[in-house]
This record gives structure tokens, sequence and C-alpha cells, in this order.
């Protein structure tokens, strides 16, 4: 094995070695939305997301020399189901990064994740999904050539390749606050991969709660891929990306300020802000249903009447985040279980809140 001049590991004999690795890779949720791309994942705004605990992803992936010319992914499953179209998105992926891993070409892979959130439970699984793959690929690099030595570029190249798998998932290999994309307030931030936030964030809001509500389980109609390329001709497009901008600005400032007021305002205009894309795209649509709206005209009532800076958040898609600061953790509880259950598919809802990250697990954890 060696480190050519080019910077890249190749393979340069044929090697015997098989082996696996495995890792834990949470979800997450952005605050400042990413929505609209250029070409080769570069997001058109910076966006700022909180990593989750407890929905995750843990994937194991397998090698052994490749038996034909170049390796191929021989297996693949997620929650110990084959389903062909998932094979299919990920040896895309494989093809995609193998200019990154010049040496995945000398072995053959499988691939086995199981989701820690329900099927089909609307959430959004490839943040998850593949920044597991990209972090279990680094780590096999890191294994055969003892290379990227250190965990600060570790993580960095294993975000640099989860943006191209899907770009939300460059954020989910850090713990905490995350920001993806080039922002004027954060000297090494990059439009290619994501730099952890913590290093300046107000006591009150270090532990964050994320209670997802599940308004609707069935597949999305219109597909993340699609949206983002009707933004290309949204009339507001332009003005949307320098709106993000000047809340990525601000949101900085208000984290490290505590101003629970001014988060509130953020994270709300900006889920606002994302379906009001999506209806103004050509062709418009809504994934919005009844009961995202009644929970939203509930949170609001409940933030008046009592003062707690309840926010809510949406993806691309009609289930409710609600994010609070987690010591008032009881009265949100309180609220789901009396007033928001009701609007919850089979009531359901899960009780997440900020994670320390993504972990390796080793032959001793399992
Ligand atoms: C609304 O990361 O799913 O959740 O890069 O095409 O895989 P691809 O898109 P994806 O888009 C996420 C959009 C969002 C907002 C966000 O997470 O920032």
């Amino acid at each position: 094995m060696q480190n050519n001049d080019d910077g890249f590991n190749r393979v340069t004999a044929f090697p015997e070695i098989s082996g696996s690795v495995q890792w834990r890779s949470p979800s997450n949720i952005a605050l400042v939305k990413y929505w609209g791309k250029r070409k080769g994942q570069i997001p058109e705004n910076p966006s700022i997301s909180i990593t989750l605990k407890k929905s995750h992803t843990e994937t194991l992936l397998g090698y052994s020399p490749a038996k034909g010319q170049s390796g191929i992914l021989t297996g693949f499953s997620l929650d110990r189901r084959e389903l062909p179209a998932f094979k299919e998105r990920i040896d895309r992926y494989l093809s995609q990064i193998g200019d990154l891993y010049p040496f995945l070409k000398d072995f053959d892979l499988t691939i086995s994740s199981t989701n820690s959130f329900p099927h089909s439970s609307g959430i959004a699984s490839s943040a998850s999904a593949l920044s597991a793959i990209a972090l279990c690929v680094t780590s096999m690099e890191r294994m055969l050539f003892s290379s990227p030595s250190d965990d600060y570029s570790f993580f960095r190249k294993a975000s640099y390749a989860a943006r191209i798998g899907s770009g939300s998932a460059a954020r989910s290999v850090y713990p905490g606050y995350v920001l993806w994309g080039s922002a004027a307030e954060i000297p090494h931030s990059a439009n290619e991969y994501a730099v952890p936030l913590n290093d300046n964030i107000h006591a009150e809001f270090k532990d964050m709660g994320d209670a997802i509500l599940i308004v609707d389980e069935s597949p999305k109609p219109v597909s993340s891929s699609k949206g983002h390329s009707l933004m290309e001709s949204n009339p507001w497009a332009t003005v949307r990306y320098r709106q993000a901008e000047m809340h990525t600005g601000r949101l900085i400032e208000v984290l490290a300020a505590g101003d629970a007021e001014e988060f509130v305002r953020i994270v709300e205009k900006e889920a606002m802000t994302l379906h009001s894309l999506m209806m103004s795209s050509y062709p418009g649509y809504i994934l919005l249903k009844p009961g995202t709206l009644q929970i939203i005209e509930k949170v609001r009532q409940f933030r008046l009447d009592t003062r707690v800076p309840l926010a809510f958040t949406l993806d691309a898609g009609p289930n409710v985040h609600l994010i609070y600061p987690a010591r008032f953790r009881e009265s949100v509880k309180n609220l789901i279980e009396q007033q928001l259950v009701v609007h919850c598919s089979k009531g359901r809802w899960i009780d997440d809140n900020t994670g320390e990250g993504p972990v390796e697990i080793t032959e001793s954890d399992s």
C-alpha cells in the first residue's frame, strides 16, 4: 500500500486483505435550510443543522479482494431487506467517489445498514445513511494506508465524501451545531464539506431537544433532488439565497448570545420559506398536511401562553420537528401528549435531542 505523489491512496499489489468496518451515524435537522444546489453537489447557500442522537443508521461495510477485474457491491441490505433501488443508488455513489478512494476498485464490498427509526416514519434517512457509508469507506482507507492519520483530516474527508452522496449528509459527521457551505462569518467554512460550530454556543443552546412529530408516514410524492432542481427556475431563488446567507450569519450570533426569541424567529422563518419555495416552484407542490398546520398553530399559542422558546421546523415533508432548550423538556412533553399527538399518525413521535456525532463500532462493542 502506498500514498502516491498525487495524495491519493492506491493499492500497489492485489491485496489479500479482507475485513469489515462499522459506523453508527446520526441524522440531523437543518435550522437554516439547504434548498438549491449547483453541479457537483455545491449548495446555493450555507446551512446550519443540529445533529441528532436517537435517529441514526448503523452500517457494516465488509471488503474482500475483488474476484473480477474491478470490485463490485456484491451485497446490500437495509433493515435486513435487499431493496434493489437502494442498492442501485449506493452502487452509483461508490462509483462517484471512486476518484477519492481509488483502492475501492480492488475490493468486492458488502453493505448492511439498519435505521434506528421505523422505515415508514417519514424521517429522511439519506443524511444518516450516506454519512455512515462515507465514514466506513474513510475508515477502510485508514485501516489500509494509515491515512487520513488525524481525526481532523479523517472527518473532513468523510464530510466531503458524504456530501457527494447527499448534501445534508455532509453535516452528519460532526456533533452539535454544524455549518455546511461557505459563510463569511466562519473563516474555514466551505461548500465542499461541513465544519462543526460548537466553539461559541451559549449555555441555553448547548443541550437541545428535537421532538419529531410523525404527521404522515407516506413516501414523499416529490423527492428532495427534484425539489432542489426546481429551484433553478424559481422566481425567488436569488432573494432566497441571500436570505439564507443573512440567517446563517444572524443565527451564529444568536447561538453565541443565547437570544431565544431571535432563535425561534429565524428557525420558523426558515421552515416557512422552505415550503413557500416548494409552492412557488413550477410545477408547485404542497407537502404540508392539515395536521402540520394545526400543530404549528398550537405551538404558537403555547409560546404565547407560556413564553417557552419552542420553535417548529420542517423538512421536505409534513412532519414537524419541535426544537427547544432541553431544560423545557417536561412542559414540551406535556404539550405534545395533551394537544399534539392527536395530529400524529398512530400517535407516533420521537423524543430526540442533540447528539455527540457518529461513532465507530469496534468488535469489542458488538
Ligand atoms: C429540506 O440532502 O436530501 O432537508 O443533496 O439531493 O440528497 P440531496 O438533498 P438532501 O436535501 C435536504 C433538504 C432539506 C434541508 C436540509 O437538510 O438542509
